[in-house]
């Protein structure tokens, strides 16, 4: 079999087995061929990496060879089913960390070939779109959708399920990174997301001016870089070296002002994609879906533009096998497969995992 194939197109008639490995979570999840979830297994490396303020490459690599067999198997239990009754098996091929994502996709082919059911690759980030629409019968398209995580931040005109045009992303890093690096310059720990999100509780959104960089006035690319400078200056001088301390209300209303800084952004560039593509729906997903703010500010933005929203369940924001095996199972419905050649590639190639 080539590493890209398509067969005859039809639904599935057993259970997709989905596999998750491309950053640092290792994930593995069980689907009926209706779609229904019927395990999903995610064992985080968050601890390993902690230290170290973001993930070492090679430390997840090392964890995925450890941890995925048993996540598989913990994942037959759960769903209390054997693996005679999986027909596919879905893994995510591209983009992310090269060993990280070796390890799924070595593992997907051994099982693979072992049970004799076919591949399907997977985009990790059109995997991100299709957990917006994880339950919903019939998505309003084209809708209009951000994926905004620790790799991503990416803007995307959503035509079909297996269908996505990518509109827009960062020049540089992406805003789960810049949640991430504010946290690190505050001294408060990792991943900076959640914890930001928890401190700017009780902060003032309003008390610090931080910059929105929103690019020309056409333009769907983000760029979070020279506000997380921005942050840095704030706190620790022109120089980024001073020590100023900063008291602890100070602390929450630098997370607040950043964190509106980002949301504004990331609501503003997403009704400008939603308008420029005349969307039926608005759509997010990623780990920074998660966050509290954006989420209420998205609900907002789809009620003034009266448009239906599509929020990935909070569950499903970062990463997970339910979103593998979810965009899996239509990829296979559409025939698409691979051969055990397949490959894993940190950059993601021509959209034809994502279709
Ligand atoms: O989707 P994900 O698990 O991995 C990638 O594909 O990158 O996203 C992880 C990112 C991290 O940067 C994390 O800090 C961010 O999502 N994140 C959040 C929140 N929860 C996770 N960012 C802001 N607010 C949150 N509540
Ligand atoms: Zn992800």
């Amino acid at each position: 079999m080539a590493e890209r194939e398509t067969a005859a197109p039809g639904p599935l008639d057993g259970l997709i087995l989905g596999i998750e490995s491309s950053c640092d979570e290792t994930a593995a999840a069980l689907l009926a061929p209706d779609g229904t979830v019927r395990a999903s297994v995610v064992r985080s490396q968050i601890d390993l990496h902690a230290a170290f303020g973001g993930v070492v490459p090679e430390i997840a690599g090392r964890s995925h060879v450890e941890h995925m067999l048993p996540v598989v198997e913990e994942c037959f239990e759960r769903a209390k089913a054997s693996r005679g009754d999986v027909r596919a098996i879905a893994v995510t091929v591209q983009p992310g960390l090269i060993g990280s994502l070796l390890v799924g996709v070595s593992t997907a082919k051994a099982l693979a070939l072992a049970l004799d059911v076919p591949l399907v690759p997977v985009d990790h980030v059109a995997a991100h779109v299709w957990s917006c629409f994880h339950g919903v019968a019939q998505p309003e398209l084209p809708a209009a959708c951000l994926v905004a995580s620790g790799g991503h931040s990416t803007l995307f005109a959503v035509h079909t399920l297996t269908r996505h045009e990518k509109l827009g992303e960062t020049i540089d890093d992406a805003a789960g990174e810049a949640f991430d690096k504010v946290s690190a310059i505050l001294g408060l720990g990792y991943p900076g997301g959640p914890i930001v999100d928890r401190t700017a509780d009780g902060g003032d959104p309003k008390r610090f001016r931080f910059p929105r960089s929103l690019l020309q006035k056409e333009s769907l690319d983000f760029s979070f870089s020279g506000l997380k400078t921005a942050v840095l200056y704030h706190c620790k001088g022109q120089n980024g070296r001073g020590a100023r301390t900063l008291d602890a209300q100070e602390v929450r209303d630098v997370c607040a002002s950043f964190q509106e800084a980002v949301v504004d952004v990331l609501a503003t560039k997403l009704a400008r994609l939603a308008e420029r593509i005349g969307a039926k729906s608005l759509a997010v997903g990623g780990g920074v879906a998660s966050n509290r703010r954006l989420r209420a500010r998205i609900t907002e933005l789809a009620a003034q533009m009266q448009l239906p929203l599509h929020l990935a369940p909070r569950e499903l924001t970062t990463d997970n096998a339910v979103m593998v095996a979810g965009l899996g199972r239509h990829l296979y419905a559409e025939g698409v497969r691979a051969g055990l050649d397949l490959d894993a590639h940190a950059r993601a190639l021509a959209p034809a995992a994502a279709r």
